[in-house]
């Protein structure tokens, strides 16, 4: 069986999480349940980014110490992620202790090979990017771009990695590999910054920083964060702990992360890796950053919001309208914005307008005409026009997610859920029904149609899994759908038989502003 083995970047537990985090989360959760369907064994790693001076400083600011603040605030990440259904293998935390010990291990087999060296350094520092800056990097008021702080002048004897030596091979493996960074517009983004690449440091002196890993042998020194974060994807698949783990799931077949830390992966991570003659990941995708009502989220402007607030807002049980709407509003790479009425036109015309109501209508019409019941003369075969869009709309799902183009395979199953909505007005199933000499091709269409929701339904479960439950539950279709897989996706999955019934025919998605949806979705 192949594998499919998917990491998130590791948040940074000096806070707590928000939609900026969730939004990765979910997307990598999307990708996973896709891979998954295809066959193939696959495992998600996801987690907590917990050394270094910004946690170390958050906690003495609150009076803890850092691993209690860790722990409250790991914490609270796995109850947001389990609140917006995202579902991980592992949840790693740079704590862990087989965590520790591979980053000591690393470390030491570069200095034995001579990849690590001591010197001494002059340099900007700034402990937002846990990061030395060079003079190019920041604005004309001499700040960090990123953080809008004056870095810290620093001088240290540190240990340095010789990441010059391997730019050469990061370059070629680059241009080599059209897919190794995603989206294909970023690739030159890293290939200009490789331009003017140098040695980095890679620990910090006692004095500057004492949370975090020290480094083997030298105790006046602590292993930088970001070596400790990236091996986060080695130790989270069991390397040197797990060898069977280990050698089934690795290489990382895609590193999903932000934009911001891209250099981060694309050029120190790589370099890391060739030096241990670790194979390296297949891709790294860098997604865009999500703003709220056009402003970028700061704690200094208090718009900083949880997981969850959307689900909040509109009082929403299940997280399903916050994944669609997050993957669908702007092509997955790209920035997106979250506005309120954004968010209510799209889900009320594509969940409850368009897949909502066309479920409904036909089970309806099925049960008001048939009793609720597909004859064995209605079940059509797959030479039917919709039965075609269905294995096209398959196969552009499928190249989608080979890129991991999550909004253009949600597009693609939007358009087969409108050209089914055409059908049914085209066809006029209620007309048909008047006449008994037209009752059967009644039956038909209504068949056509709810054998294409079945698709629908598979083909959206990434996305949208409880309401794809709540769909394949109306259909009357044996077992869980998170238990289908591609080869599920054959014409005639839906057997005649009564399948539905007054009583289990549901709205499975009530328009936000709907009587019936409550006064708080009503905005
Ligand atoms: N700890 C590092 C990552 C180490 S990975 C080996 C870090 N942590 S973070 O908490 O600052 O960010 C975690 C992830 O959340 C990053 O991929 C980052 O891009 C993403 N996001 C943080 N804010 C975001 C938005 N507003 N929008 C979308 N994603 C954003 O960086």
């Amino acid at each position: 069986m192949k594998k499919f083995y998917i990491t998130t970047a590791i948040d940074y537990m000096n806070g707590k999480p928000h939609i900026g985090h969730a939004y990765e989360k979910i997307a990598t959760d999307i990708i996973n349940r896709h891979f998954k369907q295809r066959g193939l064994e696959t495992f998600f790693l996801t987690g907590s980014d917990e050394h270094g001076i910004k946690i170390e400083k958050t906690a003495q600011e609150l009076g803890k110490r850092p691993k209690q603040l860790c722990d409250e605030n790991s914490d609270s990440f796995k109850e947001e992620w389990a609140k917006i259904g995202v579902n991980y293998d592992r949840y790693i935390r740079t704590t862990d202790e087989d965590h520790k010990e591979v980053v000591q291990y690393i470390f030491k087999t570069l200095m034995d090979k001579g990849d690590i060296y001591k010197a001494s350094y002059t340099g900007l520092y700034c402990s937002g990017c846990e990061s030395f800056l060079s003079q190019r990097d920041l604005t004309e008021d001499g700040l960090c771009p990123d953080h809008q702080k004056k870095p810290q002048e620093v001088k240290e004897e540190n240990y340095f990695f010789k990441l010059s030596k391997y730019k050469q091979a990061i370059i070629d493996r680059i241009k080599n590999n059209p897919n190794f960074i995603l989206p294909e517009y970023r690739a030159n983004e890293v290939l200009n910054q490789l331009e003017n690449t140098e040695d980095i440091s890679v620990s910090r002196s006692i004095n500057s920083v004492t949370w975090g890993i020290p480094v083997p042998g030298d105790d006046s020194q602590i292993i930088y964060v970001w070596i400790d974060a990236l091996s986060n994807y080695l130790t989270g698949v069991g390397y040197r702990h797990n060898n069977e783990l280990f050698n089934k799931f690795w290489p990382a077949d895609v590193h999903i992360i932000g934009k911001d830390i891209l250099k981060f992966h694309s050029i120190y991570w790589i370099g890391i890796l060739m030096a241990m003659g670790i194979e390296l990941p297949e891709c790294i995708h860098a997604h865009g950053w999500i703003t709220v009502e056009e402003t970028k989220m700061s704690k200094s402007l208090g718009n900083v919001l949880p997981p969850d607030f959307i689900m909040q807002e509109f009082d929403l049980e299940i997280p399903d309208a916050e994944r669609y709407f997050l993957m669908s509003a702007a092509p997955y790479g790209k920035d997106i914005n979250y506005s309120t009425d954004d968010f209510k036109n799209k889900v009320n015309a594509d969940l409850a307008n368009n897949l909502g109501n066309l479920l409904n209508r036909s089970l309806s019409m099925l049960v008001k005409y048939f009793n609720g019941e597909i004859t064995q003369d209605a079940v059509t075969d797959k030479n039917c026009e919709l039965a075609s869009l269905c294995d096209e709309t398959q196969k552009k799902v499928l190249e989608s997610f080979d890129d991991y183009k999550i909004s253009e395979a949600i597009e693609s199953v939007v358009s087969l859920v409108n050209a089914t909505n055409k059908y049914v007005n085209d066809t006029a199933p209620w007309s048909l029904a008047k006449e008994e000499t037209t009752l059967i091709e009644c039956a038909k269409v209504l068949y056509t149609v709810l054998e294409t929701m079945r698709f629908v339904s598979i083909l959206l479960y990434p996305v949208i899994p409880n309401i794809s439950q709540n769909i394949w539950s109306q259909l009357s279709l044996e077992g869980n759908i998170s238990e289908q897989t591609w080869e599920s996706l054959k014409w005639n999955g839906l057997k005649a038989g009564k399948i539905a019934s007054k009583e289990t025919v549901n709205p499975v998605f009530l328009r936000l502003d709907s009587e019936l949806a409550g006064d708080k979705k009503k905005k």
